[in-house]
């Protein structure tokens, strides 16, 4: 395995860059529009805004309107994106061949920043044997091994407050997750390389849709936020290749835990030069993977326990049923304050997948081309699928599970979010290691903003702790 040099690593950010276009630079397909899912006869730009900018307004109304199933049209071209609502409908996207319920190309706009490897980006062999190689890193026994390292940094956290504080919980949350992710996911111990990851790191994580949007167009790119992405980009992957190329060499690798040193040694069942791509991860795949959980790993997280201070900060009897959980060492019950927290406050809206071939979902004819996905938002907020949708009720995961396809955070299938259990871990860690020494409050109401894929808590869920 050959390693890499600070000029080879610049040359590959250069080849990403180059290769990299968001929506490929093609234009929409042709997409026959007759028959579809009943949806709104609104301008194109105007139903974008709406499920883009204010989509909990939207989406609810569009249901209202139109009923379980429903059309809206999208930038770019006006692509038709279908929202199913019903538990019975999820199940069938979720179970739906991967070769026809594509994945990766509706994220195709994260390309630049995340890389062609990336698994959020992969469908088909590539995906599988992506996933196939990372999915050790987040099972159960892995898991047990990043915890002790999650509540070490929560500690650190937690013990920078004082009584009496107020803050946007949210902040702290966002700070406490990016340290576990350069710790944990990174495997990266020492003060001076994390001093210089962590801007590299916040700022690409802060990286604005219009910056990728305009990602299309090479020439900004010696302008402003273009540039100063760009400038970025290198310094981060000189860091990160750098760190691989350490880690590669490192004596105690095979004992190491993290994840990019779990990676490193991850061989694939297939025999090598199969077609799905056999062999281990190379370093530029590994940078790919590590940047994408970077960003599908920190903010989500962050915002899920954000809202749970908040909703506990609202209830004295359900703070105090968390606190005694979290000093008797119930994490059942801390688990359950967590789903309920996804539950009532998802973070990412929806689950989309892109028809490659003519299919029937929920008995509708789509063409291939059209983009469908189960409402999270939708599915999460039916009376049907749990009653009493606007209550903040933790008991509705204790000892027992909501219907199958009704609690949908993670998405489904062979999709399905592979830092799922590594999120609640992290949730229930961080849980205990706050609500042991603090009673929180919420110094006032909150509600939901789109922030460019995840919904946050707009006022960033201000607590007092006490
Ligand atoms: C509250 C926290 C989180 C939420 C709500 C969340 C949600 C999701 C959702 C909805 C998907 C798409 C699933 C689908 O298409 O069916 C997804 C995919 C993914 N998530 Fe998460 N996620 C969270 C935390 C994490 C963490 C902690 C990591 C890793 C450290 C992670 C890594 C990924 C990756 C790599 C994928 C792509 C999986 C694939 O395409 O095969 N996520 N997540």
């Amino acid at each position: 395995m050959t390693t890499l040099d600070q000029t080879d690593s610049a040359a590959l950010t250069a080849r990403r860059f180059e290769r990299m276009r968001p929506f490929g630079g093609r234009a929409a397909p042709d997409i026959d529009l007759t028959g579809l899912p009943p949806g709104p006869r609104w301008p194109v730009w105007l139903q974008s805004v709406g499920l883009l900018r204010f989509r909990h307004r939207f989406v609810p109304h569009m249901w209202r309107t139109y009923g379980d199933v429903f059309t809206v049209r999208v930038v770019p071209g006006g692509r038709p994106l279908i929202l199913f609502t019903r538990p019975e409908h999820a199940k069938e996207i979720f179970a739906g061949d991967p070769a026809v319920f594509h994945a990766g190309k509706g994220n195709a706009i994260l390309g630049p920043i995340m890389g062609e490897h990336s698994l959020l980006l992969q469908d088909g062999p590539q995906h599988q044997r992506a996933r196939a190689l990372l999915m050790p890193a987040f099972n159960g026994h892995a898991l047990r091994a990043y915890r002790l390292m999650v509540e070490e940094v929560a500690r650190d956290e937690v013990a920078q407050w004082t009584p009496g504080e107020e803050f946007r919980s949210l902040d702290r949350m966002n700070a406490l997750t990016l340290e576990v992710i350069l710790r944990v996911v990174f495997g990266v111990t020492a003060e001076a390389r994390l001093a210089e990851l962590r801007p590299c790191v916040n700022r690409t994580v802060n990286i604005s849709p219009a910056v990728l949007l305009g990602w299309g167009f090479p020439r900004l790119r010696r302008f402003g936020p273009w540039k100063r992405t760009v400038v970025n980009a290198y310094r981060l992957d000189a860091l990160i290749y750098a760190e691989i190329r350490e880690r590669r060499q490192a004596s105690d690798l095979v004992e190491r835990t993290d994840v990019l040193s779990r990676l490193i040694l991850a061989r694939p069942e297939e025999p090598e030069g199969e077609a799905s791509g056999g062999g281990c991860l190379t370093d530029e795949e590994l940078r790919d993977q590590l940047v994408t959980l970077l960003l599908a790993g920190h903010e989500t997280t962050a915002t899920a326990l954000a809202w749970a201070l908040y909703e506990l900060g609202r209830d004295s009897a359900q703070l105090a049923r968390a606190r005694a959980a979290a000093r008797e060492g119930d994490d059942g019950y801390l688990e359950a304050v967590m789903k309920e927290s996804m539950r009532l406050h998802p973070v990412i809206p929806m689950v989309v997948r892109t028809l490659t071939r003519p299919t029937t979902v929920a008995g509708w004819d789509l063409p291939a081309g059209a983009t469908v996905g189960p409402s999270i938002l939708l599915s999460h907020a039916r009376g049907d699928n749990h009653p009493d949708p606007e209550r903040f009720d933790p008991t509705r995961f204790v000892g027992q599970s909501p219907p199958v396809n009704t609690w949908i955070p993670f998405g489904g299938g062979v999709r399905r979010c592979i830092g799922a259990g590594f999120s609640v871990m992290e949730g229930v860690a961080v849980l205990r290691e706050v609500l042991t020494p603090y009673d929180v409050s919420a110094t006032g109401p909150d509600e939901p903003q789109v922030r460019n894929i995840t919904s946050v808590p707009r006022r960033g869920a201000r607590i007092r702790v006490g």
